[in-house]
């Protein structure tokens, strides 16, 4: 795209573990550079973005005057709600203010990662800090989820892409996920799903059973209550985890920590 083709976007960061910038930055196909230099232009995000204090912020502020209405959001972490917003702030600033304010004023919000799409691991039971999701503290903007823990990359350079390529968003689900990415149960595609058809288990990790490929149910592989493109997408390109030799553990449903637990049956 020529520079000014490219649309502007603005990664905000509130209570989460940067794992979502993380996978971004070493996805492959495109590579966070490619993405950076010829898909979109970031005007701000506070992982990668060489300003810092003052200068920073006074990027940010720019650049939502300079594109009102026009500029995509991205946003990591949970927004914290709870006491007025004290439990997460950033340049003096409540995340629940910032994200009324850049999301309110966006084109498109694209919640990234479980703890910005439903609250994540800040909102787990007995959430102390009143976390909630991006839509929860933005109603009336339009985000689109892409919850996973962390995100696979592809699936947010696919949301843009068909964002730029078609002038909308995607077509979602009930979780407001993008159904070309979420449309589909990790059982239906698992590697292992020959294993669980025959009545074949690993019954603990380290057997022969878990060594030689066998299904992971009986761990407590969550794979059947789960959406996610992770067996057909991976990460990377490279694995994932049923492929590791790891159960599924529902990172991309709703409140997962809360309602997939316990993640090991033995
Ligand atoms: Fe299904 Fe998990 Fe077994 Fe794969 S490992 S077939 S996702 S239960
Ligand atoms: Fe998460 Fe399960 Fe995929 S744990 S990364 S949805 S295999």
């Amino acid at each position: 795209l020529d520079a000014d083709d490219r649309p502007s976007v603005i990664w905000l960061e509130f209570q989460s573990c940067s794992g979502d910038t993380e996978a971004l930055l070493r996805a492959r196909a495109p590579s966070a550079a490619d993405l950076i230099l010829d898909y979109i232009s970031l005007e701000y995000s506070e992982v990668v973005m060489a300003a810092a204090g003052h200068q920073a912020e006074e990027a940010k502020h720019q650049a939502m005057e300079r594109h009102k209405g026009k500029y995509i959001a991205v946003v990591e972490g949970a927004v914290a709600a709870g006491d007025g917003g004290v439990y997460c702030t950033v340049a003096g600033e409540s995340s629940l203010a910032i994200a009324r304010k850049v999301c309110g004023n966006a084109l498109a919000t694209i919640a990234v990662g479980t703890c910005a799409t439903y609250g994540g691991i800040p909102a787990a039971a007995p959430n102390p800090s009143g976390s909630i999701s991006v839509k929860e503290a933005v109603p009336s903007a339009t985000v689109i989820n892409l919850p996973g823990c962390p995100l696979n990359a592809e699936n947010l350079t696919a949301t843009i892409v068909h964002f730029l390529t078609f002038g909308s968003l995607p077509a979602t689900d009930r979780f407001g996920r993008p159904r070309f990415a979420y449309g589909k149960r990790i059982h239906d595609n698992c590697e292992r799903r020959g294993h669980f058809d025959a009545g074949q288990y690993a019954e603990t990790f380290g057997d022969r059973g878990h060594r030689d490929g066998w299904c992971l149910y009986k761990l407590g592989c969550k794979g059947p209550q789960t959406f996610h493109n992770c067996p057909t997408v991976r990460y990377n390109e490279t694995s994932w985890p049923v492929m590791a030799g790891h159960g599924c553990i529902g990172c991309s449903e709703p409140h997962f920590w809360d309602t997939m637990t316990p993640f090991y049956r033995r």
